[in-house]
């Protein structure tokens, strides 16, 4: 994946709050061709793996909890600076802080459960990715 790819999840806030549509919507008007989608839930000991580099911080519990408190739904996205791009277009991880029109702006409740999740690095995409996907789910 050279940096023509990113990992995303939408998060359990904006899957029970019936935001799955809108947020695909403005991931794929902006340029985005998902490569990979699926529904899924994470166990605690999974989303622990997932955000093994927080560990150490205050807010892991937590935000274990979270993300395996719901359905999520995670995709791998295709574009030119994807990276980058996708992390403009969700904005700040505080939603008090992500500008007007980003995808956290519209739909994120709060610094944890802030709708969605987007990699920071290219070499960070691909394990994020095929974290969810094996490699006959990418298209
Ligand atoms: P994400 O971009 O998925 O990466 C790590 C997540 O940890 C982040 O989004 C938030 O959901 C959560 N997070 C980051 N900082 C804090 C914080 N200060 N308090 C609670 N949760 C946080």
């Amino acid at each position: 994946m050279a940096n023509n790819k990113t990992f995303t999840m939408i998060k359990p806030d904006a899957v029970e709050a019936g935001n799955i549509g809108s947020i695909t919507k403005m991931i794929q008007e902006a340029g985005f061709v998902i490569k990979a989608m699926k529904l899924t839930k994470l166990s605690k000991e999974r989303a622990g793996q997932f955000y093994a580099i927080h560990k150490e911080r205050p807010f892991y519990t937590d935000l274990c909890n979270y993300m395996s408190s719901g359905p999520i739904v995670p995709m791998i996205l295709e574009k030119e600076n994807a990276v980058e791009d996708f992390r403009t277009l969700i904005g700040a991880t505080n939603p008090k802080e992500a500008a007007e029109g980003t995808i956290r702006n519209l739909f994120a409740k709060s610094i944890e459960a802030n709708a969605i999740h987007g990699s920071d690095s290219d070499e960070n995409a691909i394990i994020e990715g095929n974290f969810f996907f094996s490699e006959v789910e990418k298209f």
